[in-house]
């Protein structure tokens, strides 16, 4: 957050100077899903390396110490997520704001998401390195109705203002993000799951399966894991086995014909479950305006279902910003400072890996 660039009111230009990621997807892909260990071991070897390539990115040409000087504070994510990572992140952050001097802000990852949609600008040395980013031009509008889809969380939230939220309905089991990644096991597809079933789906009959959709009592709720082993079912169906047949041999009995159709059925049914408690919810609550963040944000099948089917203009968090990222936490953290949200103390501030809105 640099000195002169962040807004001085809530519905302000907000401007990103850099985003630097670094990601241990490929670390993980030889498991078929995030190893917390080797997550948390590759956060302690990118992070300095990070911050510093993001510093130089966004102060061209000066100093460190000059960047340093530029800086009105530090925004962290204190969950929800990984303990590992998150101590990584929270011890790093903690030390520098000792260091530095700086005002330290605690964020929340989900509500990191949604933050995503109220950066409205980027700064041109990001443009000139081809970054291309979509951002809107204006942040969204209050009430916001927010939804949350990524591998962690499946979460419906109503805002009236900055920080003044409530939550509708989340998860009971799986969420959505971690449905996409076990059912692309099943059907022996690389992890990350979401965009390995997205394109296998392309190629698939959406209707090959009637999936069923989860019934819950609280109307804004999800529900993913039975869904997962309704395909898991079908696939062992579709072999002639029944459900004694181990998952992990599928993959080399299915026909590339039947990955397909098993993606592209569980693809619509999980995106329709979502679109059909999101119309619920933006008819209960009339908002001015409707934002979809988190890794699944990024499928164009969930904005297609979306699009569809909403009466009204719908904010995707840009496609570079779906997946997490610290631009998202940097805007959560520059709103926090100019809305005078309450500050951490560095030399308490402890990760909270279960968080919630
Ligand atoms: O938000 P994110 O980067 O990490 C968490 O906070 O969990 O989301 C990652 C999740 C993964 O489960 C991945 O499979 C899913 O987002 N994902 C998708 C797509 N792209 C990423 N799911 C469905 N369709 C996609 N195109
Ligand atoms: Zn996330």
């Amino acid at each position: 957050m640099p000195s002169g660039q962040q807004p001085t009111q809530a519905s302000a230009v907000c401007r990103l100077l850099s985003n630097v990621v670094l990601s241990s997807m490929d670390l993980h892909k030889a498991y078929g899903g995030v190893v917390p260990e080797i997550a948390a071991r590759s956060h302690i070897e990118a992070i300095m390396p990070v911050i510093d390539t993001a510093l130089r990115v966004a102060f061209q040409g000066g100093s460190l110490a000059t960047a340093w000087g530029q800086i009105d504070g530090i925004a962290v994510t204190q969950g929800a997520g990984l303990g590992g990572s998150l101590l990584v992140g929270v011890l790093t952050a903690r030390t520098l704001a000792i260091i530095k001097n700086k005002p330290l802000y605690a964020c929340n990852h989900v509500e990191g998401h949604i933050y995503a949609n109220f950066l409205t600008e980027v700064a041109d040395n990001l443009q000139l390195t081809g970054y291309g980013y979509e951002l809107p031009k204006n942040p969204p509008e209050f009430p916001m109705l927010g939804l949350i889809v990524s591998g962690g969380h499946s979460q419906l939230v109503i805002w009236q203002d900055h920080f003044n939220y409530k939550l509708l309905g989340q998860t009971h089991d799986d969420a959505i993000g971690e449905a996409f990644d076990k059912v692309a096991k099943i059907a022996g597809l690389p992890y990350p799951g979401g965009p390995s079933i997205e394109k296998a789906a392309l190629k698939g009959n959406p209707y090959a399966y009637n999936f069923p959709k989860a019934r819950l009592a609280g109307q804004y709720d999800f529900s993913f894991s039975g869904l997962k082993t309704a395909v898991l079912r079908a696939a062992q169906a579709a072999i002639g086995e029944d459900f004694t047949f181990l998952s992990s041999k599928l993959p080399e009995r299915l026909s590339t014909r039947q990955k397909a159709d098993l993606c592209a059925s569980f693809q619509r049914i999980a995106m329709e479950t979502v679109a059909d408690k999101t119309i619920l919810a933006y008819e209960e609550f009339r908002p001015a305006s409707v934002v979809i963040g988190g890794g699944v944000a990024s499928s164009q099948a969930l904005r297609d279902e979306l699009s569809k089917r909403l009466p009204c203009p719908i904010n995707y968090t840009d496609r570079r910003l779906c997946t997490d990222n610290g631009a998202m936490v940097a805007t959560l953290g520059c709103f926090k400072a100019i809305l005078n949200q309450s500050k951490s103390d560095p030399y308490m501030l402890e990760i909270k890996p279960n968080l919630s809105m």
